[in-house]
């Protein structure tokens, strides 16, 4: 999720966007016609009226039947869907635009848009917690986000790594593959629900996974969907010859430590792999891709939040292109660092 640290990967744009308000419109109520859009598409997700108007063309009173829902909520959130552009109206008959189906029914590629809404009502419920901490100065507790905004986190880039992960990232580096083909031990670091964890077990069957994250929640809906060579811990192992860090790295509350302990299991030979986001470290430059409001803003809300401890925030963020972070590795020991600039918004790094 490119959120700026963790960030939502930017989807191919669409060449033409039914029911966006037109350039007219002054930023700030575009902004808000779309806040209130994306709130009513959630609300009404979670209704289950976004599965009954997928189910096909219907009135007002079908589309009600169909979700079990109360007629007047329905015909208010219809209504709502038709002023947003998600939905199409005519004499009565309510179907979903042509245009927005891969956004509604979860089929676009890039991004699991279904997930995005689960995040879109988890992030409203932690907000006055998210407040009390940035307030207060203190560290989160680890479960502050709670269990449905880690669930929807955990398939927001599910799609990215099914399409991308082996094929692009790693695959840019051929002894890393070679390694993975051959059989080694992975850590998979900040593996929060193993999305990735399970797309590269299932790559390199010879491999054996293990995926760490501090969120216990998170591992038990991990080990559910697992292939037999992954297995999941709250810590890693003593030694391991691999260690991915996918969009987790800037959440690390202590990142030289991390790094320490990761050096002091590696072998020689072993290898780093950490994917954040690909900013070029330039506000003008990166601030150009409207995308980027959805990533700064995710880290102002989530990735900063988390990274914050008792001795003080996380500074190694993406936003600089990868300068402290490249600083941190080599005073960590790790002299090689190759980058690939992989699909989906991610640097991908490999550090020996
Ligand atoms: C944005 S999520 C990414 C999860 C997963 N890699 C993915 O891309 O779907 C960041 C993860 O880092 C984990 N995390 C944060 N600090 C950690 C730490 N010190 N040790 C292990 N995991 C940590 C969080 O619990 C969360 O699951």
């Amino acid at each position: 999720m490119r959120h700026g640290g963790s960030r939502l990967s930017r989807p191919t744009p669409v060449a033409t966007v039914a029911g966006m308000p037109d350039s007219g419109t002054p930023r700030f109520f575009a902004d808000l016609i779309s806040w209130y859009a994306l709130e009513a598409l959630a609300f009404g997700d979670a209704l289950g009226l976004r599965s009954a108007l997928l189910q096909g063309p219907g009135t007002s009173a079908e589309i009600a039947l169909r979700a079990d829902a109360d007629p007047r909520t329905t015909a208010t959130w219809l209504a709502a869907m038709v002023a947003a552009g998600y939905a199409k109206h005519d004499t009565g008959v309510f179907r979903v635009d042509p245009d927005q189906v891969a956004f509604l029914d979860g089929s676009f590629p890039a991004v699991d848009t279904l997930a995005l809404l689960d995040f879109v009502r988890a992030m409203g419920a932690r907000v006055p917690a998210v407040l009390d901490v940035l307030r207060s100065g203190s560290a989160p507790d680890h479960d502050l986000f709670g269990a449905e905004f880690g669930e929807a986190v955990g398939r927001v880039n599910a799609p990215l790594y099914a399409g991308a992960l082996v094929t692009d990232w790693l695959a840019a580096d051929d002894e890393v593959t070679a390694r993975l083909e051959a059989g080694t031990t992975v850590v998979d670091l900040g593996c929060g629900s193993g999305a990735a964890t399970r797309v590269m077990a299932e790559a390199f069957p010879t491999s054996t996974f293990i995926g760490v994250d501090r969120d216990a929640a998170a591992l038990d809906r991990a080990r559910r969907t697992a292939p037999g060579n992954v297995s999941f811990a709250t810590a890693p192992p003593a030694s391991y010859q691999v260690v991915t860090i996918l969009d987790s790295f800037h959440h690390f509350a202590d990142p030289d430590a991390v790094l320490a302990q990761i050096r002091a299991a590696l072998p020689p030979g072993g290898v780093m792999v950490i994917a954040e986001s690909s900013y070029e470290g330039d506000i003008d430059v990166d601030t150009a891709d409207p995308f980027s409001v959805i990533g700064l803003a995710s880290a102002l809300l989530y990735c900063d939040v988390e990274a914050r401890s008792p001795s003080g925030t996380n500074q190694i963020a993406p936003q600089d292109g990868g300068v402290a972070l490249r600083r941190a590795l080599a005073a960590a020991g790790f002299s090689t660092i190759t980058t690939h600039e992989g699909t989906g918004g991610y640097r991908v790094y490999f550090a020996r």
